[in-house]
């Protein structure tokens, strides 16, 4: 089983060339990632990515805060394109299960990428919400989870265990901050890991050995020490 590879990013420009490298499957953007690409239009911004994004999936996100706007949100960005994943939150800001939004998008065919997802508890509500016959994503937050003392696998394990048997429903590492992290989702089964451009391209050099390691490390410091010119 692979671990597909999807880039984190919003920034046109990179879109347009991992798109055409074979190491990365799909994208994921979300409205902080959009506002750092500088978007200003959210759905002219979005339809201008399509155009060079025609086949890998790719997940935008709704930024309504209310079920009923976000719902017409995620209508209206299920339309931009066949390999569009519309991303909703598990719960809005004032932390309620958005598993009635879920529940008829999915029933209507609509692939989600249900994101923010942090515990168990929240996989097995949107399990439970999501049409086995429509293709999900359950993203969940391991980086944001490890950078508040928190340890990401056990949830990882118990979702995957939850859903494999279903092909249609897959499970995303997302907040990645290190390349390790893509063997910690491969060893787990993770369906789908997202990352940022930088970890895409320490992975393109995965293989060093720990000879080379070590002489580029101390080559590294001794380079810095004469561009000081230290003395003692
Ligand atoms: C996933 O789809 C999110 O966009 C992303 O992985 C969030 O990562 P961050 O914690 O680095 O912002």
């Amino acid at each position: 089983m692979k671990t597909k590879i999807f880039c984190d990013i919003a920034d046109f420009k990179t879109i347009k060339f991992f798109n055409k490298k074979s190491i990365v499957d799909g994208f994921t953007t979300n409205p902080s990632l959009m506002r750092l690409a500088g978007a200003k239009n959210y759905k002219d911004y979005s339809l201008k990515i399509l155009k060079v994004c025609k086949k890998k999936p790719i997940s935008f996100e709704v930024f309504a805060d209310e079920p009923k706007e976000m719902l017409k949100q995620a209508y209206k960005i299920n339309t931009w394109g066949k390999n569009v994943y519309v991303k909703i939150p598990v719960v809005n800001s004032k932390g309620l299960f958005m598993g009635s939004v879920i529940k008829e998008l999915s029933d209507k065919g609509i692939k989600l990428n249900i994101t923010a997802v942090y515990t168990y508890e929240q996989t097995t509500k949107i399990y439970k919400s999501l049409n086995k016959k429509t293709k999900s994503i359950i993203s969940i937050f391991a980086g944001r989870m490890a950078d508040k003392g928190k340890d990401p696998l056990p949830i990882f394990k118990k979702s995957i265990s939850l859903t494999k048997k279903n092909k249609n429903i897959e499970i995303l590492w997302a907040s990645t901050r290190e390349a390790y992290n893509y063997i910690q989702a491969k060893q787990l089964k993770c369906n789908i890991i997202t990352m940022p451009p930088k970890v895409i391209n320490q992975i393109s050099s995965f293989g060093k050995s720990f000879k080379s390691m070590t002489v580029d490390t101390v080559k590294g410091f001794l380079t810095d020490s004469k561009k000081s010119k230290f003395r003692l």
